[in-house]
C-alpha cells in the first residue's frame, strides 16, 4: 500500500487497461473507500453499480461512443488541448476503456438527499474510489460523457428513477505506467487573507 501523496501526485485518469479480471475483494476495498467520503448532512446517497458482465459493459461503451459521435466530440475539440483529446478519444471510441474489466456506475439516490447536494455529495466518493484505485495499483477514470444519455444510461442497469447516475468509472489494471499528472502548482492558485495577495 503506496504513502498518501504518492498516491494523490500519481492518480490520473487511466484510458488503456490491461485484460486481467478483478477479485470482489479488491472491488470492495476500492469501494470501501468512496464510502468514506463525505456527503451532505452525511446522508450517503451513493450508489455503486458494478457491471462486471461482458454484454452489459459493451453496451456502456457503445452508449459513451454514441454520446462521443453525437456531440461530445465537437464540444470537446473545441475546448481540450489536441492532447487530450486524442487521449478522450482514445479511451472512449479507441477501444481504451472497452478492455477494463469492470465498469462502476456511481449513482445518487435522490430519495437520501436534497436535489442541490446532489453532485457534491457524490463526487468526493468518486475520488474516493479513484485514490484507492490507484493505492491498489488498479487504473481508473472518472467520466461523465455517459450521462448526458441519462435515460439510455438508467436502463442499462436498471436504475429506478430516483436513482440518477452521475458518473461512469473504468476499473482494471493499467495497461502501461501512466507518467506523472500535469498540474499547475497550488501557489497559482492561491492566496493570503484575501483574493490577489499572492501566497
Ligand atoms: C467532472 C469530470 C468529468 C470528466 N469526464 C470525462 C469523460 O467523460 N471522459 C474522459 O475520458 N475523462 C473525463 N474526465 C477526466 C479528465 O479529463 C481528467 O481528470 C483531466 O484531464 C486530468 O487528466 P489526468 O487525470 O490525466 O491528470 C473527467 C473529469 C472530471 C473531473
Amino acid at each position: 500500500m503506496s504513502d498518501f501523496f504518492t498516491v494523490v501526485h500519481a492518480q490520473r485518469a487511466c484510458r488503456d487497461f490491461a485484460p486481467t479480471g478483478l477479485d470482489d475483494d479488491v472491488i470492495a476495498r476500492v469501494l470501501d473507500a468512496a464510502t468514506f467520503a463525505p456527503s451532505a448532512e452525511n446522508r450517503q446517497p451513493w450508489v455503486f453499480v458494478v457491471v462486471r458482465d461482458a454484454a452489459r459493459r459493451a453496451q456502456l461503451h457503445d452508449l459513451a461512443q454514441r454520446a462521443w459521435d453525437a456531440g461530445g466530440r465537437d464540444f470537446a475539440a473545441g475546448r481540450l488541448s489536441a492532447g487530450l483529446l486524442a487521449d478522450v478519444e482514445h479511451g472512449i471510441a479507441g477501444g481504451g476503456y472497452r478492455a477494463a474489466p469492470v465498469v462502476i456506475v456511481v449513482a445518487a439516490d435522490t430519495k437520501r438527499c436534497h436535489p442541490a447536494t446532489i453532485p457534491a455529495s457524490i463526487f468526493p466518493a468518486v475520488q474516493n474510489l479513484c485514490l484507492a484505485a490507484q493505492a491498489s495499483g488498479l487504473g481508473s477514470a472518472l467520466t461523465t460523457i455517459t450521462t448526458t444519455f441519462a435515460a439510455e444510461l438508467a436502463t442499462l442497469v436498471d436504475l429506478p428513477d430516483t436513482v440518477v447516475a452521475q458518473a461512469v468509472v473504468p476499473l482494471g489494471y493499467p495497461a502501461r505506467p501512466l507518467g506523472p499528472p500535469r498540474r499547475e502548482g497550488f501557489a497559482g492558485h492561491t492566496h493570503r487573507d484575501r483574493f490577489g495577495v499572492p501566497w
